[in-house]
């Protein structure tokens, strides 16, 4: 039996409004997740609605195991198979062809889907009581701060029923491979790192770079510039930088992982992040709320470093660019 940390009842609860068509928030083990039934074309709609989503970015379609993965695909190659054997449960979002019957909606009318199997007792036990997939994006604003806890999910949306399961262990959202026949590419970087997935695969894999004014077709619509932001303009600088902004006449709210070493006045509070790689991921985006719910003029993070998973390190890297990067809405 999977424990179920929620209890049974909320389980049930949680069982009951999506066969009832109904979203709702759900934990992973990467970020909480706003999910509806698969299946379920007109709530899947719903869920876009909710997030102010473009209709042109697809949804992960979360499932139990591979066999499960198997019933939301058409064609689900050898590499699938070996990095769900080697990555599963766990932060891994594998693409690979749709089945005909799956709701266009879910995959925003493309071809493929975008499967991943997540890491958390909670999430397992659900999508094993419903016997079905669960579509989720994550459970925020469209661009917006990605939630770790069911707090956060509440606060972007009021009166939502959040199935609760705890703070999530890893904290930036999963990785996205696309397994092609002629080439590997990791869409968004996460805990799975791109090296991982080549001793797994015994191939090179290749890292996709995005930017909205790079041209032609994205091959992952979510992965604009501008994402996982704070409402409050974000600064991203060196830390040798940090004294320089922190004298500027703009009242901050300042990330670091060493304290600031300043008099200035403009600092507000400064919050200090961890130095290992796990520790400032499972924290960064509650630290990037906080520092939001601040309303502060505008939020310096000073560019984290520290020794070991230097992949890890690249794909908070790349959280930061996009929540710092400017606004063009
Ligand atoms: O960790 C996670 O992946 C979380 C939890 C809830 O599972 N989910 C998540 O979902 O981050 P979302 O919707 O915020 O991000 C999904 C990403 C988007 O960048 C989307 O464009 C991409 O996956 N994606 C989805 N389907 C795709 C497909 N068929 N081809 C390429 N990219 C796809
Ligand atoms: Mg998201």
């Amino acid at each position: 039996m999977v424990p179920v940390p929620s209890g049974r009842e909320q389980l049930d609860e949680a069982v009951r409004r999506l066969r009832n068509g109904e979203p709702i928030g759900f934990p992973t083990e990467t970020v909480y997740g706003l999910g509806a039934l698969a299946f379920d074309a007109g709530t899947v709609r719903l869920v876009f609605q909710m997030k102010g989503r473009p209709a042109g970015n697809p949804l992960i379609v979360h499932v139990s195991d591979e066999a499960m993965a198997r019933r939301v695909t058409s064609n689900w190659p050898e590499s699938a198979h070996r990095l769900a054997s080697a990555f599963w449960p766990g932060p891994l979002s594998i693409v690979a062809p749709k089945v005909s019957g799956l709701p266009a909606e879910v995959t925003a009318g493309g071809e493929t889907v975008c499967v991943r199997c997540p890491a958390h007792p909670v999430a397992l036990a659900l999508i094993e009581a419903l016997d079905a997939p669960i579509a989720g994006p994550s459970a925020n604003r469209s661009g917006h701060v990605s939630p770790t806890t069911p707090e956060h999910v509440r606060a972007e949306f009021p009166g939502l029923f959040v199935l609760d399961g705890g703070p999530c262990r890893i904290g930036i959202e999963s990785t996205v491979v696309r397994v092609g026949a002629d080439r590997v590419e990791v869409l968004r970087r996460g805990a799975v790192t791109p090296g991982q997935i080549e001793s797994v695969l015994g191939r090179t894999v290749e890292v996709a770079h995005h930017s909205e004014g790079g041209g032609g077709a994205l091959p992952s619509p979510g992965l604009l510039d501008r994402h996982y932001a704070p409402r409050t303009p974000t600064l991203l600088v060196e830390p040798v930088d940090l004294a320089r902004v922190a004298e500027e006449a703009v009242t901050s709210v300042v990330l670091a992982q060493e304290p600031v070493e300043t008099s200035s006045k403009s600092v507000g509070a400064w919050i200090r992040m961890p130095r290992d790689a796990e520790g400032y991921a499972a924290s960064l985006y509650d630290a990037l709320r906080r520092a939001d719910g601040m309303k502060m003029q505008r939020i310096v993070v000073a560019r984290p470093s520290g020794s070991g998973d230097a992949a890890l390190w690249a794909a908070i890297e790349d959280r930061l660019r996009r929540a710092s990067a400017p606004d063009r809405s």
